[in-house]
């Protein structure tokens, strides 16, 4: 089976690694910007699904295109930049009976879906309390450039958007209930960026001329929330936190335990006890919870990381492919958006300084 991948970038080329590891599906790059490639790409036969590793403002055009050709689409988060468009998104994947996937690839860690399994076994207890933070650094000067800061290419948001959605990903799979309200602040701390007159990609650092360019989007934001009947939460989605560069750190107390995982170790898994020591565990797939383990490939010492979260994702979405029959193990465009109605609500909250319910 071939896979075009759209976008050469960062996710392009993780995209296309993973897509490699399979073993059974051959990656063919096609330019974001070459819009011939893409529309070659579209009516290949041979192609039957595409992975759309742009700009998020790309995504909805580019996933509508590809599903109207009948491919499968595997689309990078955000979903698109509207629940509207991510709606129409879910709805025409249905219509051509298309599989869809939303990368919300961060699920995907052994030791996420070992906490996953624990909570589904009654092991946390009745969930009270979810926390944390999704911290990076790399927008933190003025002259920290990328097509995330405005939004006519990244969407009306970039920390809740781009990491901050991640991390309300997690929060639902992991703990199954979902947000119901929330109350969101959000600050632009650069209100102008120095934007290099070169092109620049993401994570790197730029040189040469600038301009001032206005920014229209968030360095960071700080939402709490109501979850299912009774938990209450809290998280902060930051690019500005010196020192952190990919923290997604989540922390789930229940009235029998608690868990707490950071994405910067991700092998490991606290295990907090109100009587007993705590716990520091160890990736080690012998000792995973059963429906976690076929999530790590490697043995015990082994680490496994982001990269492999991918392949994860892939691996699921390619056999669904195989097997008409086989029910979705990855999240769909559904599940796209969803973190689209939680951002709309987080926009809404800030604007209004109050609490807003989210649909469901
Ligand atoms: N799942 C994850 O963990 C994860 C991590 C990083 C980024 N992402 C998502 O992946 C997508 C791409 O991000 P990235 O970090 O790889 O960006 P990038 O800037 O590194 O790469 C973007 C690519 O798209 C091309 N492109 C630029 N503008 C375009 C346009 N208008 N139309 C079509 N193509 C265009 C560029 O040439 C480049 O090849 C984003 O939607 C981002 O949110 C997801």
């Amino acid at each position: 089976m071939k896979a075009a991948i759209v976008g050469g970038g960062f996710m392009g080329r993780v995209h296309a690694e993973a897509v490699r590891r399979l073993g059974s599906v051959e990656p063919v790059p096609v330019g974001g910007r070459d819009e011939a490639a893409f529309r070659a790409a579209l009516a290949n036969p041979g192609i039957k699904a595409v992975h759309i590793c742009t700009p998020n403002a790309a995504h909805f055009p580019m996933a509508k295109a590809a599903l109207e050709a009948g491919k499968h689409v595997l689309c990078e988060k955000p979903l698109a930049t509207s629940p509207r468009d991510a709606k129409m998104l879910v709805e025409l994947a249905k219509a051509r009976k298309c599989r869809n996937c939303t990368c919300h690839n961060l699920r995907y860690y052994p030791m996420v879906q070992h906490m996953r399994r624990m909570r589904e076994d009654g092991d946390l207890g009745e969930i009270l309390v979810v926390q944390g933070t999704y911290s990076q650094d790399w927008l933190l000067y003025e002259t920290d450039w990328n097509w995330r800061v405005t939004s006519t290419e990244g969407g009306p948001s970039r920390a809740l958007a781009d990491i901050g959605s991640h991390w309300c990903d997690m929060a639902e799979h992991v703990t199954g209930q979902r947000i119901t309200s929330l109350c969101a602040d959000l600050q632009t701390f650069h209100k102008t960026r120095k934007k290099p007159k070169g092109a620049v990609e993401t994570f790197s650092r730029a040189t040469g001329e600038y301009e001032t360019v206005a920014v229209d989007s968030e360095d960071f934001g700080a939402v709490m929330f109501r979850l299912g009947d009774r938990a209450r939460g809290a998280f902060t989605a930051s690019q500005v936190s010196a020192g952190r560069k990919n923290r997604l750190s989540i922390e789930i107390y229940g009235t029998k335990s608690g868990v707490a995982w950071d994405q910067e170790r991700p092998d490991e898994l606290w295990i907090g006890n109100r009587n007993t020591n705590n716990q520091v565990i160890i990736k080690d797939p012998a000792l995973l919870k059963e429906g976690a383990r076929s999530y790590a490939d490697l043995p015990g010492g082994h680490s496994e990381g982001y990269d492999d979260t991918f392949k994860q994702v892939f691996r699921r979405f390619y056999a669904s492919i195989e097997n008409p029959d086989a029910e979705p193990e990855y999240p769909e465009f559904a599940d796209g958006l969803r973190q689209l109605v939680i951002l709309e609500a987080e926009l809404a909250s800030h604007q209004r300084h109050g609490w807003v319910e989210v649909s469901r």
